[in-house]
């Protein structure tokens, strides 16, 4: 386990001033480009999810980089994969929550079919920064009658409180900056 968390550590690339100045962007490019970083982090979420909850009915996963690793880790544990997108990507009846960003307002959609009452969901993103994000997602879930068992990410940025905005609801990380 250590062996891999150091392998794929390495393959997560920091930029100063991404998108705007004074922020340390963390990429993941050079990790989706390494087939062997790639496998690790799916064993490694794999491992945690068998160990902590036998029984999953969905991942879910965040528009845009939770759709890199939620379909994998979907398919190693046989269960499938829905989508939970920015607004105005899905057709068909969709619920949706409105969150606010440090500029404005966004919003995070589903298909209002996607899961049904009681089934059991794990979310999984590539980063929690503020949580804005994932508490959203969570909520979302929530008012489409999913339990939401918790979230899954790489990279946590502790300094954001991001894990702390989530409440009760666990957050798994592999990478804590
Ligand atoms: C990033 C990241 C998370 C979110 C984390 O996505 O991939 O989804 O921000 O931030 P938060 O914890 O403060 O909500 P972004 O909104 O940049 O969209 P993208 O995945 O489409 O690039
Ligand atoms: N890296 C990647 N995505 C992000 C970051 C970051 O540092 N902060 C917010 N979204």
């Amino acid at each position: 386990r250590e062996e891999k968390l150091n392998y794929i550590m390495g393959k997560i690339r920091p930029f100063n001033d991404f998108p705007s100045k004074g922020v340390l962007f963390r990429d993941i490019c050079p990790l989706m480009k390494d087939h062997k970083a790639l496998c690790a982090t799916i064993d490694l979420f794999e491992e945690y999810v068998k160990q902590t909850y036998p029984m999953v009915d969905f991942i879910v996963g965040l528009d845009a980089r939770g759709f890199l690793f939620g379909p994998l880790l979907a398919q190693r544990l046989g269960v499938g994969f829905v989508l939970v997108r920015k607004k105005g990507k899905l057709p068909g009846p969709t619920e949706s929550v409105s969150y606010t960003l440090e500029y404005g307002q966004a919003e995070v959609e589903v298909q209002a079919d996607a899961v049904e009452k009681g089934q059991r969901v794990l979310l999984i993103d590539d980063l929690i920064a503020t949580g804005g994000s994932l508490h959203a997602a969570c909520e979302l879930m929530k008012k489409c009658g999913a339990e939401v068992l918790g979230c899954l990410v790489l990279i946590e940025l502790k300094g954001l409180k991001g894990v702390e905005r989530q409440g009760s609801t666990p957050v798994f990380s592999l990478f804590q900056y």
